[in-house]
């Protein structure tokens, strides 16, 4: 059986199946990856702008990038990888997508189950009051920006270097992964944890993992199908095959 016949029959076959995502997936949309060439951790430093001491340092240039960031991400749409993984939610019954992402482009596409490991880049939180808000102002007219409320410093509610993930959404993620029979995990190098953890507890529980990337990670080893390619390619053409 080829690689896109068998990946079929693992989404077929799975009554449960989580959805691993990162940034490759939004790198078709236009959203620059972090790692390898044309990476944001390539141009800026992560330490002076996305570290909890960066905004204690400075609050309007950590702002300034997530401003940026927001404008571009304004700007682009949705692509094939998140149009089918939307779609797939309508064909199979069990389905949930645990994105790395911020850029909220899968619940754009249609995707109702997504879970944001790493939180979104449209929330803010007051920093006094820890009261966690949508923040859709773009481009940002002050810097720093202040809560409406009570008028304290605010930051994008977004998961940064040395901080811990919200325990919730993190307990949730590591029993779905444990209880589903596939792991698919698409765009992610893999590198970050705890995310990198989840689709070796499926594996670790007698499920597969098959994953979609354009070369291969330290997860591949671990992967019972790796589809070397862009995902929107490889997922056009699984879902033709379904
Ligand atoms: P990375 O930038 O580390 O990895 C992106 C992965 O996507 C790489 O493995 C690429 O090979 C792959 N890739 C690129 N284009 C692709 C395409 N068209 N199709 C398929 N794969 C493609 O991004 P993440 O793994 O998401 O965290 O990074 C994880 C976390 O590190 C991010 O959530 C962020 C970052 O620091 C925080 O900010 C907390």
């Amino acid at each position: 059986m080829n690689k896109f016949k068998r990946a079929v029959d693992f989404l077929r076959k799975a009554e449960k199946i989580a959805v691993l995502t990162g940034a490759g997936v939004s790198a078709e949309s236009g959203v620059p990856t972090f790692r390898g060439r044309g990476g944001l951790w390539k141009k800026y430093r992560a330490e002076e702008l996305a570290t909890p001491e960066a905004f204690e340092r400075d609050p309007i240039l950590v702002w300034k990038f997530y401003d940026y960031r927001r404008q571009l991400i304004s700007k682009v749409n949705p692509n094939k990888s998140h149009e089918i993984l939307a779609k797939w939610e309508t064909l199979f019954e069990k389905i949930t997508i645990v994105t790395q992402n911020i850029d909220g482009l899968h619940q754009r596409a249609g995707s109702k189950n997504v879970i944001e490991l790493h939180g979104n880049i449209w929330e803010a939180r007051c920093i006094k009051e820890n009261k966690v808000f949508r923040y859709k102002e773009n481009p940002i007219s002050e810097f720093p920006p202040k809560c409406p409320d009570c008028g304290s410093l605010i930051r994008p509610n977004v998961v940064w270097f040395g901080e811990s993930l919200n325990q919730n959404i993190l307990n949730f993620s590591f029993s779905l992964f444990e209880k589903s029979d596939l792991a698919l995990v698409i765009g992610t190098s893999s590198v970050v944890y705890p995310a990198a953890h989840l689709p070796i507890l499926t594996k670790k529980s007698g499920g597969k993992i098959m994953e979609i990337n354009i070369e291969e990670t330290s997860l591949t080893i671990l992967s019972d199908i790796f589809l070397k390619g862009k995902a929107s390619e490889i997922l056009k053409v699984i879902d033709s095959l379904i």
